[in-house]
């Protein structure tokens, strides 16, 4: 099996070479980037391509490695065991009943092999990687209160997404195979926007990318405005039927574009941008 990207999801030939390299490896892959470079969109398009179910686990700052692989949910037995004569207690005796298997008991256990996504790993705190690597490697881990041993079946295809927040540890670092999605050039944006608007005309595609790009090139820039705001800004610019012209220098005069809260997403940022179309109108 090997991933040759997908109609909905251009992928760049060192992408398709690293998701190849890792199903070969069968190590996690570990996907780094900037916000909206398609890393989470990547794990589902691959998913698809190949046929596997996607189980998907969003990592936030209070996530414990254990909700992933079981919780055993002792409140709920607490309370069924006051009310143990009404089924005579047979639920409460049975503790596989509390048990709550997380993404990975279940990728382990699931019959066809399945695609895991760890989405943004470096949210949680930094012992969460190191607590993983014994399951992820081995595959394997114990469940204390059942007393087995839940074993993979089949390997899952892992995708392991991280923001860049923090660093992830050395030794979980050698077990991913890893690769970095650079910001798209200006050809495979316009790759990407044709996926989602096929039907764009392309004066107006090409003044928006101008705008885009000059607006990421700006510098000293609080927040880089990334692939999906160039297509949310595109959907309003055809939405409000916009044209090439409103964006482009009309009578020697540069103009905010319009909509442009889709594109910038703080004050000091508009305020940047402001000051350089002050000055470019002053210098014509
Ligand atoms: N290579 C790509 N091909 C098609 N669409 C893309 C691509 N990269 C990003 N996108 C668009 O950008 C959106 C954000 O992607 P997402 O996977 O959520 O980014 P990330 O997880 O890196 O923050 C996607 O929903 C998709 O619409
Ligand atoms: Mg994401």
């Amino acid at each position: 099996m090997k991933f040759t990207g997908t109609d909905n999801y251009v992928a760049t030939q060192d992408l398709m070479l690293a998701v190849n390299a890792a199903m070969t490896l069968q190590r996690p892959l570990l996907v780094k980037g900037e916000p909206g470079t398609g890393k989470t969109m990547l794990a589902e398009e691959v998913a698809q391509a190949l046929g596997m179910p996607l189980l998907q686990w969003h990592i936030k700052s209070t996530t414990k490695a254990q909700q992933g692989l079981y919780e055993y949910d002792a409140v709920s037995r607490l309370r069924d065991s006051q009310m143990a004569d009404l089924d005579g207690g047979a639920r409460v005796k049975d503790i596989q009943n509390y048990i709550i298997k997380g993404v990975l008991w279940q990728a382990f256990t699931a019959e066809q092999p399945v695609a895991l996504l760890i989405d943004e790993i470096d949210k949680a705190d930094i012992e969460f990687p190191n607590d993983l690597l014994r399951e992820i490697d081995r595959m394997e881990f114990y469940c204390y209160e059942t007393r087995e041993l839940i074993k993979a079946k089949n390997r899952p295809l892992v995708f392991i997404t991280s923001n860049n927040e923090k660093e992830l540890p050395d030794a979980f670092l050698r077990r991913c195979f890893f690769h970095y999605i650079k910001f798209p050039d200006a050809e495979t944006m316009r790759q990407i926007v044709s996926v989602h608007f096929p039907q764009l005309k392309q004066e107006l595609l090409s003044a928006a990318m101008k705008t885009f790009f000059d607006i990421r090139n700006l510098p000293g820039l609080k927040k880089k405005p990334s692939t999906s705001e160039l297509l949310d800004w595109l959907k309003l610019l055809v939405a409000e039927d916009i044209s090439a012209e409103a964006l482009q220098t009309q009578d020697d005069k540069v103009a905010i574009p319009p909509l442009v809260g889709a594109l910038l997403k703080n004050e000091q940022d508009v305020t940047l941008f402001e000051k350089l179309v002050f000055m470019q109108n002053r210098n014509r």
